[in-house]
């Protein structure tokens, strides 16, 4: 999805959201400016982040991605092919985060619990870790509608192919096209299809636990990202999950 990413994703406001999640993350007493995002694509989610002086690592599956994340970010930032599912220990880190669906892509609650675990053994001394998961709402809506995002002369078509009232725990796909590329040429990137799984709070909550991590938040956000409480899944799109090393507290 690399050379797509970027513009399907163009009305994300990454530096609204992420200024949010940092205002709920100081209140849980984050500390310390080492983050590490995990599954960070083509850097979108940590670029706000060098601004604020932050000293970042970030590390995808894709190497395709993080060769548009070096163009964005150059030398300023530690860039490593890893997957989460055998996350190296890469440092200590104040922050790790993974942000918009990246743990989506793991499809069972045995593989969210090991990218779980891995992520908490780079927690440093009263580390955080904040995650995002797709309610169900985005399963039933995003995932099961067909959108067109035209953007510089490119056309992108996603068409989701989950029922309309796919259940809880579901894995669902959609199909991404490129049908007009910049020239008009006509495809200039296979389609693709996405797999996702949905995970409901409850089975977060319990692989945040077994993986040694205590969950100290939990939030809901609809497409303005703002986050609201009580998290409620007939209208959020996303949960927002806050945690920290059950065995080290600072
Ligand atoms: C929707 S993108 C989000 C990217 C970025 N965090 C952002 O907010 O723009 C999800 C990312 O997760 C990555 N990903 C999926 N499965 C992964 C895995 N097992 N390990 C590491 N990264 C993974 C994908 O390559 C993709 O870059």
């Amino acid at each position: 999805m690399a050379p797509v990413y970027d513009d399907f994703t163009a009305h994300h406001d990454y530096e609204g959201w992420l200024t949010d999640l940092l205002v709920a993350l100081e209140r849980h007493g984050l500390r310390g400016r080492r983050l590490l995002d995990v599954g960070c694509g083509t850097g979108k989610s940590f670029m706000p982040m060098l601004p604020r002086g932050w000293e970042v690592t970030a590390c995808d599956i894709s190497p395709a991605m993080l060769e548009l994340a070096r163009e964005k970010a150059g030398e300023a930032v530690r860039l490593e092919v890893a997957d989460m599912l055998d996350l190296p220990r890469f440092g200590e880190f104040d922050l790790v985060w993974a942000l918009d669906d990246a743990i989506n892509y793991l499809l069972s609650v045995e593989e969210l619990e090991r990218a779980l675990t891995g992520m908490r053994a780079n927690l440093g001394p009263g580390g955080l870790l904040l995650f995002d998961v797709n309610e169900l709402l985005a399963y039933r809506t995003f995932f099961a509608e067909t959108i067109v995002v035209e953007r510089d002369g490119r056309r992108l078509v996603w068409t989701g192919l989950a029922p309309p009232d796919v259940a809880p725990g579901s894995i669902c796909e959609s199909r991404l096209k490129v049908v007009q590329d910049r020239t008009g040429a006509g495809t200039e990137v296979p389609a693709m299809t996405h797999r996702q799984r949905h995970f409901p709070e409850a089975e977060v909550l319990a692989a945040l636990q077994r993986s040694g991590l205590e969950c100290l938040d939990v939030y809901g956000i609809y497409t303005d990202g703002i986050l609201k409480q009580p998290l409620d899944d007939t209208i959020h799109t996303k949960a927002i999950y806050i945690a920290r090393s059950a065995a080290k507290r600072p």
